[in-house]
């Protein structure tokens, strides 16, 4: 049984009041959520006020990205270790708008999870096709690349330590989510992949997230979808009646 896991990626939103009053309504919502791992990503500065909030509940709180090197003459960077002595858990690694505004590659993906692995986060890794990719029937191809050079390099037991996020970009942000056939359909295709390279037992047991414009009134039918193991929430996780809602599908 692979548990799912709810995470919320809040991008660039909410203060560190914002995010505590969050919280207060929040946690109430999902005390009793223990069919899944429930996860919130704030911004890097308000992981100290989500970590305080979170503190006597569940939801564990992730960051949204991370560098590579443990420490050093990188201005503006944050390492996995910092993360991880700040109370994270969980970090997003690889979102598409880190991949098209921020110059993310594979090769960073990889070292960014290899990172978050030693210090023992648990690394959200994300790939998805773009419209155009999705169009010209590139859609194997593109997940099957980001797959391999993000994740692929992994050993077995570091593979078995992630999850990954299935995010068609199309989706992000737009109101236009997969249908469940289609989200289930390239979740199948990244199962496959993972068969290939880790062997039954890891495709048995990774957990797959869909994530573009989950939604209170769709997450049902996507999560009716033996493929889908939870979901990556932007715009709907900021809300806290409407991530509850999520949450307890
Ligand atoms: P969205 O974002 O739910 O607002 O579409 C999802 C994501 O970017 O993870």
């Amino acid at each position: 049984m692979r548990k799912p896991v709810m995470a919320g990626n809040w991008k660039m939103y909410k203060s560190a009041g914002e995010t505590s009053s969050f919280f207060e309504k929040f946690a109430p919502l999902v005390a009793s959520a223990t069919h899944a791992e429930v996860v919130i990503c704030p911004t890097f500065v308000n992981i100290p006020a989500a970590v305080e909030a979170a503190r006597s509940t569940a939801i564990g709180i992730g960051a949204q990205d991370v560098f590579w090197l443990k420490e050093g003459a990188y201005t503006g960077e944050v390492s996995a270790p910092m993360l991880a002595s700040a109370g994270c858990r969980w970090v997003i690694i690889g979102h598409s708008e880190r991949r098209q505004y921020f110059g993310e590659t594979e090769e960073t993906v990889f070292k960014k999870t290899v990172a978050a692995l030693e210090a023992g986060l648990n690394p959200i890794v994300c790939v998805g096709e773009r419209l155009e990719e999705r169009e010209s029937n590139a859609t194997e191809a593109v997940c099957g690349a980001q797959f391999a050079g993000g994740v692929g390099g992994l050993t077995p037991a570091q593979f078995a330590r992630i999850v990954i996020a299935y995010e068609p970009v199309w989706a992000i942000g737009t109101g236009k989510t997969a249908t469940p056939e289609m989200a289930a359909a390239a979740h199948k295709f990244l199962r496959g992949e993972v068969r290939r390279q880790f062997g039954a037992d890891s495709a048995a047991s990774c957990r797959i997230l869909y994530g573009g414009s989950v939604k209170p009134d769709n997450v049902k039918g996507l999560m009716a979808q033996p493929e889908i193991d939870g979901a990556l929430v932007g715009g709907a996780s900021l809300d806290p009646t409407s991530f509850a809602s999520i949450v307890n599908f």
